[in-house]
């Protein structure tokens, strides 16, 4: 049977550079089956759902999502991303978000001192739980006395899966980051699981560094981290910094993952980008590199090699968007991947 691939640009910036990710994965030659599926502003902007409990169901069938970006500025609902991407990460329980950072070319890193450049490391994020959860509520709202209270929910099980696959996919080092100096309850909870688990592996460098510390470290010497795994919050927030040490949003890929079930959705870090949406700007290489994890997630190791030589060669060459020197624009960006997958 082909693999069924959900194809789910989103809004803005997602419908520019999906696009370019289909046309690679298709140059493959890889015999997936795709289907496009609308969600997002649009179909919210004319009444409908954001995404109809039909679509739901079918790209929850799909043996991969390849997903754009999204938010729109023109729905003041600040929930409504929570309503679409928020849904499949929980509903499809993608409980592992893995956000990789390698810098490929010297010149897109921020740093001066040229050996903190050797980097290659992964944010394991735990994606179903922690401050997302969506638990709480506001009381007297509108008011002067309003209250407003966000739960972070941490389980047992949640948080000793999140670290399992961590520990499972580190070779020398991994990282763990909480909070729990400040927060007690919840630290504790990823404190003792982590305990249990590092003294089964004792051949691994594990490290812990509190959320404050490790952002800093992140700077100082990304090149010590292999694995950092930390909660959903923290994995956001440290995902965007480490985008930033290797050339910046337009690059960074990532992958929701359920490694029991095989589910996964695959999309660029970028999200939306209303600033510059529409001009044809936008940087396609994190969805091209989404879709390559997409690819090695369905078991063809060698077709994602050749998508992230490409995307390196590019890369090297400048011939890419502004975001990395370049002048190309995305379509443009999206050829010289193409150009590059036969070498
Ligand atoms: C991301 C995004 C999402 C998140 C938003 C759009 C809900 O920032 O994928 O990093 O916070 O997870
Ligand atoms: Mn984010």
């Amino acid at each position: 049977m082909p693999k069924q691939v959900a194809v789910v640009p989103g809004d803005l910036a997602g419908q520019e550079v999906v696009p370019e990710a289909v046309r690679v994965l298709r140059a493959l030659g890889l015999g997936y089956e795709f289907e496009e599926f609308e969600v997002g502003a649009g179909p919210l902007l004319r009444g409908e759902p954001a995404m109809s409990e039909a679509t739901f169901q079918e790209i929850a069938r799909a043996d991969a999502i390849l997903f754009g970006a999204i938010g729109d500025p023109r729905v003041p609902d600040v929930g409504y991303p929570a309503q679409v991407l928020l849904r499949m990460r929980f509903e499809l329980d993608l409980y592992v978000n893995l956000r990789p950072a390698r810098l490929y070319d010297d010149r897109l890193s921020p740093l001066r001192d040229p050996s903190r450049r050797g980097i290659d490391l992964v944010i394991v994020r735990e994606n179903t739980e922690g401050l997302y959860v969506g638990m709480g509520g506001r009381f007297r709202r509108g008011t002067p006395e309003e209250v407003a209270v966000q739960e972070d929910l941490n389980t047992y099980r949640g948080v000793s899966r999140i670290l399992e696959y961590a520990f499972g996919r580190a070779r020398r080092r991994i990282c763990m980051v909480d909070k729990s100096n400040a927060m007690a309850h919840a630290g504790g909870l990823w404190q003792d699981c982590w305990a249990h688990l590092r003294a089964l592996h004792p051949d691994l460098e594990a490290r812990h560094l509190y959320v404050d510390a490790a952002a800093m470290e992140l700077v100082r010497d990304p090149t010590r981290f292999e694995v950092l795994v930390t909660g959903n919050l923290f994995g956001d927030i440290l995902s965007d910094l480490t985008a930033a040490l290797v050339g910046g949003m337009g690059l960074a890929p990532s992958a929701n993952l359920n490694p029991e079930t095989g589910k996964g959705l695959f999309e660029p870090v970028h999200g939306s980008a209303p600033d510059i949406a529409g001009k044809g700007v936008v940087d396609p290489l994190g969805a091209i590199l989404s879709a390559g994890m997409m690819v090695e997630h369905l078991g063809d190791e060698e077709a994602a090699k050749r998508i992230e030589q490409a995307v390196i060669g590019a890369i090297r060459s400048g011939e890419c968007t502004r975001d990395l020197g370049g002048s190309l624009s995305t379509r443009e960006a999206g050829d010289a991947v193409l150009r590059r997958l036969g070498d």
